[in-house]
This record gives structure tokens, C-alpha cells and sequence, in this order.
């Protein structure tokens, strides 16, 4: 059992210090450590095992995802449920939740383990608010609700934990920070997903058409065809789509525009992000969570 444990770890790339070698980008564990420096800390060492809980329960919630998305790829490699089956990917990710708690608790702050977890509440809402949803009832603002959800909860909590233990003065513009930058991450990855191949993503392209997601390109693609084009999308949804199909879509979200109405959407959020940051004194690390705005739109372009 040890050993499982061991290579489970290795495989989403979680040890001691939140380090990882599965290829991730540690955002939030960055994010976190960055907006602890911004705010006056001045030895990060100690936020480090804060910072590494967040990236725990990231991983936690992708090992959970990728059961509810049957997905076998995750960062280019088996996924924990692809690897072995979806009882270790469960069993991985309530591991992984338990582990940043642990970790959380280190500080002796009821808030920030509260604060924390209620991102892991917000995620799993997002999720079950879709859950067996129609999808023709879904509007636009839904898919923003669930981004936020799913995806910024947890990045504002990284964000904004620092200030508990920091100084609580500047706890809202770092939610904000975290909340707006983490709806630009999460379309991004929405954008990627109808725009880039397969060899490119590290798993299959256009996986959210195929399980029947309404993300905001999917919605713009589909607002922007009509007639037999939207047939042939809504046609892919939950079925078998072919090399062809996926080009096809990739040069639709181009052509009709709905890639370009998705990425200025994605600017309106980094903007916001930025505007969130002014409010912090300024310093190196103000200039680095400004730096990792670009990363994300970059990822992108
Ligand atoms: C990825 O979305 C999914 C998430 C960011 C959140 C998933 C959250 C849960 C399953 C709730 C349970 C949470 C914990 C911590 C146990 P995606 O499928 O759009 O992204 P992908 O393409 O990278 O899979
Ligand atoms: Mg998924």
C-alpha cells in the first residue's frame, strides 16, 4: 500500500514541500507565495507549506475530475484513473484534500482552513449545478458561474490566504485578484480546448464538445452557426467525433469568430485583475503577479 501511495504521489507530482515533477505549473502555489512577499512577508519560507496546500488540493480536484470526465490524459501522461481505475483516483484525491487540511492546519488559523476548504465547496457546487443540467437551458452567465466556481475559488483562497496570517488589510483585492485572474485561466483553457490539436493540449482536442460541456467558445461556436453547421457540432455532443470533426471545429471557432469574442472576454477579466492589483503597495512581487496575468493570456494566443 506504501508503495501505491509513494507512486501516486510521484505521478501527480506532490511531495513534502507541494514540489512537483508532472510537469504542472504550480500557479497557485506561485500565486500564493507571491502574495504573501506582496503584502510584507519577509520570510516566504514559511508560507511554503501553505502555499504547497493549495497546489494539494488542485491536484486533488483534477484526480476527481478526471473520473467525472472519463479523461485518460492529464498534462500530457495517465491520468491517477487512466493509470490504474477510478477507486485509486477517488481514494488519490480524498488523499491529497486530507494532506492540504493537515497542511493548513500547521498555521493555527481556524479561518485560513476555513477559507480554504470553502473552495473545495465552491468547486464541487459548480460541478453539481451542471450535473444532469439540459444543456439548451444553459446560458452564458452559467458557464461564467461555473469558471468561477470551479476554477477561481480556488485561486482567489490562494491568493488571499497569506492575509490572514500576513495583514487582513489587503484581504479583498487579493480575492478579487485571484477570482478575476482565475475566470481569464479557466477560459483560456476553455479557448484551448477548440483551438489547439491534440499534440499540443497533452490530451485529446476538443474534449468538451465530445462530453457534451457548454463552455463560452462552445456557446459562441454555437451561437455563430447555423442550419446544418450547429446540427454537426451538436451532433458530436456525447458521441464519437473523428480527426476531421475536430479540425473542423478548431477552423469554425476561427472563422465565425467566436475564438476572437472569447479572448477579448478573457482580456475584459485579466483587466479587472490588474485593476485588483493597483491596490497593493507596489513591490517586485506586485510586478510578478502582474507578469503571471501575460503568462496565462500568452498560454492562449
Ligand atoms: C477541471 O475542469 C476541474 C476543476 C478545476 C474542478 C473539479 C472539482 C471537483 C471534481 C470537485 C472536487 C474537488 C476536490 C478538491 C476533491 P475541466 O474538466 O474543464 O478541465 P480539464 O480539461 O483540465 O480536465
Ligand atoms: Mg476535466
Amino acid at each position: 500500500m506504501d508503495r501505491l501511495w509513494l507512486d501516486a504521489l510521484e505521478l501527480v507530482g506532490v511531495d513534502g514541500a507541494g514540489a512537483t515533477r508532472a510537469g504542472g505549473k504550480l500557479l497557485r502555489p506561485a500565486l500564493c507565495l507571491m502574495a504573501a512577499g506582496a503584502i510584507g512577508a519577509t520570510d516566504l519560507k514559511r508560507y511554503v507549506r501553505l502555499a504547497a496546500s493549495f497546489e494539494s488540493l488542485h491536484i486533488a480536484s483534477l484526480a476527481h475530475d478526471d473520473v467525472l470526465d472519463r479523461a485518460l490524459l492529464r498534462r500530457g501522461a495517465a491520468s491517477l484513473s487512466g493509470l490504474w481505475d477510478n477507486h485509486a483516483a477517488v481514494l488519490g484525491g480524498d488523499y491529497l484534500v486530507a494532506r492540504a487540511v493537515e497542511m493548513l492546519a500547521e498555521y493555527d488559523s481556524c479561518t485560513v482552513i476555513a477559507k480554504a476548504i470553502r473552495s473545495v465547496r465552491r468547486m464541487a457546487e459548480g460541478e453539481l449545478f451542471f450535473f444532469n443540467r439540459d444543456r439548451d437551458a444553459i446560458t452564458h452567465e452559467d458557464c461564467i458561474m461555473l469558471a468561477r466556481q470551479k476554477t477561481a475559488s480556488l485561486f482567489a483562497e490562494a491568493c488571499s490566504a497569506p492575509s490572514y496570517v500576513v495583514d487582513e488589510a489587503y484581504r479583498e483585492p487579493l480575492f478579487e485578484f485571484g477570482d478575476q485572474l482565475g475566470i481569464a485561466f479557466q477560459l483560456v483553457d476553455d479557448i484551448l480546448d477548440v483551438t489547439q490539436p491534440t499534440e499540443k493540449l497533452g490530451k485529446p482536442a476538443c474534449g468538451d464538445v465530445l462530453e457534451g460541456k457548454r463552455t463560452i467558445p462552445i456557446m459562441y461556436l454555437r451561437d455563430a452557426l447555423t442550419g446544418a453547421d450547429r446540427e454537426r457540432l451538436d451532433a458530436m455532443e456525447n458521441a464519437e467525433i473523428t480527426d476531421a470533426d475536430r479540425a473542423w471545429i478548431i477552423e469554425q471557432a476561427h472563422e465565425t469568430g467566436a475564438q476572437e469574442r472569447a479572448e477579448a472576454l478573457t482580456r475584459d477579466f485579466a483587466d479587472r485583475a490588474r485593476a485588483a492589483l493597483t491596490q497593493l503597495p507596489e513591490s517586485p512581487y506586485r510586478d510578478a503577479m502582474d507578469g503571471i496575468i501575460d503568462f496565462v493570456l500568452v498560454r492562449g494566443a
